[in-house]
């Protein structure tokens, strides 16, 4: 099977991944729209917009199904993404949700969601949690961790710090953090250091685990072939994923 991942710039990378270490695809065509990067500070028409605009290029492309790496393009436009596309696509949102389902079973447990301004405004992963009985849902958008992420300030002093001041207010870990943008998981030790009561669930992996479920496929021996593509700078694409990807 072949796949496609769309995410607004490198950060879907942290998805493929997951889904290279599982070889679930004969092939990966990755697109992230570098040259409008960042999403999450958009509003929901640019998102959905721009999520059809990346379609028509996947089009190009003879893939079997549509991964939608980017929490906020998963929060606002999987709906139209999914009336216009020849090929079934899907976001993380669900695939989060059910991974924090199966491992949080008592849904008295208190979540936190860690995601972009745009992803935590839509509501999706509150509504979803919601659905399953969870009610002790708290949000926060911690945006300077994507700019220090792409910086490849992975520890140290300055995501320490950035850190304190966004968790100032957090007097107890949360049972379960939800890693709702695609930058997160690649500070996940950091976060887990930060809580180390809390389970963390990681988006590339609650796709692999969602796909593995929905499509019937199974790992295979033979590694996945990548391509990357970019709207801008596909080179600076290509160096991310040969740090990212190793
Ligand atoms: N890929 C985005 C997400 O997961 C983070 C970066 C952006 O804001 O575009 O929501």
């Amino acid at each position: 099977m072949r796949a496609g991942v769309f995410d607004s710039g490198v950060g879907g990378l942290s998805v493929v991944s997951s889904l290279l270490k599982q070889r679930l695809f004969k092939e990966i065509i990755y697109y992230g729209d570098t040259a409008r990067v960042p999403y999450g500070v958009r509003d929901k028409n640019t998102i959905i917009r721009y999520s059809l605009e990346a379609l028509e290029f996947f089009k190009n492309f003879d893939i079997d199904v549509l991964i939608c790496a980017c929490n906020s393009v998963s929060a606002y436009a999987i709906s139209e993404l999914q009336q216009k596309a020849p090929f079934p696509v899907f976001g993380v949102i669900e695939p989060g949700v059910m991974a924090l389902k199966k491992r949080v079973e008592d849904n008295s447990k208190s979540v936190l969601i860690l995601g972009t301004k745009a992803t935590v405004k839509s509501g999706k992963y509150q509504m979803l949690l919601n659905q399953y009985g969870y009610k002790n849902i708290s949000a926060l958008a911690p945006s300077l961790f994507i700019p220090i992420v792409e910086e490849g300030l992975l520890e140290g002093k300055i995501l320490n710090e950035v850190m304190k001041h966004y968790f100032k207010d957090i007097k107890k870990d949360p049972d379960a953090i939800i890693l709702g943008c695609t930058h997160f998981p690649l500070i996940q030790k950091p976060l887990q250091k930060q809580f180390p009561n809390s389970i963390l669930i990681h988006s590339g992996e609650a796709i692999v685990e969602h796909l593995q479920s929905y499509l019937k496929i199974k790992s295979s021996n033979k590694e996945t072939n990548l391509k990357l593509f970019a709207s801008e700078n596909p080179d600076n694409l290509k160096k991310i994923a040969s740090f990212w990807l190793r």
